[in-house]
């Protein structure tokens, strides 16, 4: 019998995997760069793509950053709008990889997000990411590598992960194979690359 399709890529499958998240704590590598920018004494504007329960977006505020926030699912904005309820630091818009409007940031996040870009839009992503980050400023996510279980998502090399930045001083790459359980409980071979980089000045 063929393996069941990861339930993350079936759309009605968000709003459990919200449910169950939304306690969470922020992403390790989220809490690594406002480190970094912690040391440099600097809160700034954050993009955060695919902001899900908001766990990231809860740390932001926290830290003292202003957000803008994305997310295509009705239900992520319900999820945020009932935890912090209309924050001032915090812009949070319903859409998808393609309908961000982007401007020049301090900050780009994308926690768990990426793999789930459409291959053939994956470059123009990445290329909107990386240029939109000033001088000085960071990304902070993680891709998926080509040995990861899911394979109908957008995976890549870590060398293709890494090419993105060539403008960029990584301050983090973490490359890791191993058996998980996932959010929603299923067996899955996780390879994963979580990266951190600061635009050159
Ligand atoms: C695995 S969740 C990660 C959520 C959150 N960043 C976290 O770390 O828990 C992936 C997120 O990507 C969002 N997503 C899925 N397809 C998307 C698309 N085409 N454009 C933008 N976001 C998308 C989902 O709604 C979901 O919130």
């Amino acid at each position: 019998m063929e393996k069941e399709q990861n339930p993350l890529s079936n759309d009605a499958n968000w709003p459990l995997y919200f449910e169950k998240t939304r306690y969470g704590n922020p992403r390790e590598n989220l809490v690594r760069v406002i480190d970094l920018f912690d040391k440099e004494n600097f809160q700034g504007v954050c993009i955060d793509i695919g902001s899900g329960a908001g766990n990231d977006i809860g740390y932001l505020l926290e830290k003292g950053w202003k957000v803008i926030a994305f997310d295509p699912e009705e239900k992520s904005q319900r999820i945020i709008h009932e935890r912090f309820s209309n924050h001032p630091k915090l812009q949070f818009t319903r859409a998808n990889f393609k309908e961000i409007p982007w401007q020049t940031i301090d900050l780009v996040n994308c926690s768990f997000v990426l793999p789930f870009c459409e291959k053939d839009y994956f470059d123009s992503l990445m290329q909107n990411i990386v240029s939109n980050i000033r001088p000085g400023g960071r990304f902070s996510g993680n891709f998926f590598g080509l040995n990861h279980s899911w394979n109908h998502l957008s995976l890549v090399s870590k060398e293709k992960a890494l090419s993105y930045f060539q403008y960029f001083d990584l301050e983090y790459i973490n490359e890791i194979e191993e058996d998980k359980i996932s959010a929603l409980g299923d067996e899955v071979y996780f390879h994963n690359i979580d990266v951190v980089g600061r635009r050159k000045s």
